[in-house]
């Protein structure tokens, strides 16, 4: 099957406990590839931009505020059914209700706080890649 690529974003709760390496060893344990990576401090202007699909939610605001609250990694990541596989090893966005074994059981502290983001189809997929990486960035 035809290799595929998610966007992925390791949150500022993530970072700050240091658990870059821990995630993407979880990351790479699936067979996903990390293609592209790099560290980055979001503006506000960034963030509101790639969240604004949900501007309309009351908690855009406290979103956004926590996006920019420390460093953050965006990454490419490649492999089979990347989209799926990477939602999967993810976990429910309420680590309350994720499974075991899945990075936001092992290591979210909150709703908020639930340490990754993953693209929800291949087309945002798209579009959050070319959000923050030029092609020349991506070595898959
Ligand atoms: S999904 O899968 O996109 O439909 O998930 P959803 O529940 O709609 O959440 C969208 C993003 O908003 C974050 N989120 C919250 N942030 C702060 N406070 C509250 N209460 C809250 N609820 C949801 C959630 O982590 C999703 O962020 P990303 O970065 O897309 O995972």
């Amino acid at each position: 099957m035809a290799a595929t690529r998610t966007f992925s974003i390791l949150k500022p709760d993530a970072t700050r406990r240091n658990l870059t390496g821990a995630i993407n060893a979880m990351i790479e344990g699936t067979g996903l590839r990390i293609i592209a990576q790099k560290r980055l401090h979001l503006t506000r202007a960034q963030a509101e931009g790639f969240y604004a699909v949900h501007r309309e939610r009351g908690f855009f605001g406290e979103l956004v505020d926590f996006m920019i609250s420390g460093p953050v990694v965006v990454q490419v990541l490649e492999g089979e059914n990347a989209v799926p596989t990477y939602r999967d090893i993810m976990g429910a966005t309420n680590p309350a209700n994720a499974d075991e074994g899945t990075i936001r059981k092992t290591h979210a502290e909150s709703i908020e706080a639930n340490s990754v983001h993953g693209s929800d189809s291949e087309e945002n997929a798209a579009i959050e890649i070319s959000y923050f990486f030029a092609q020349t960035e991506i070595t898959g």
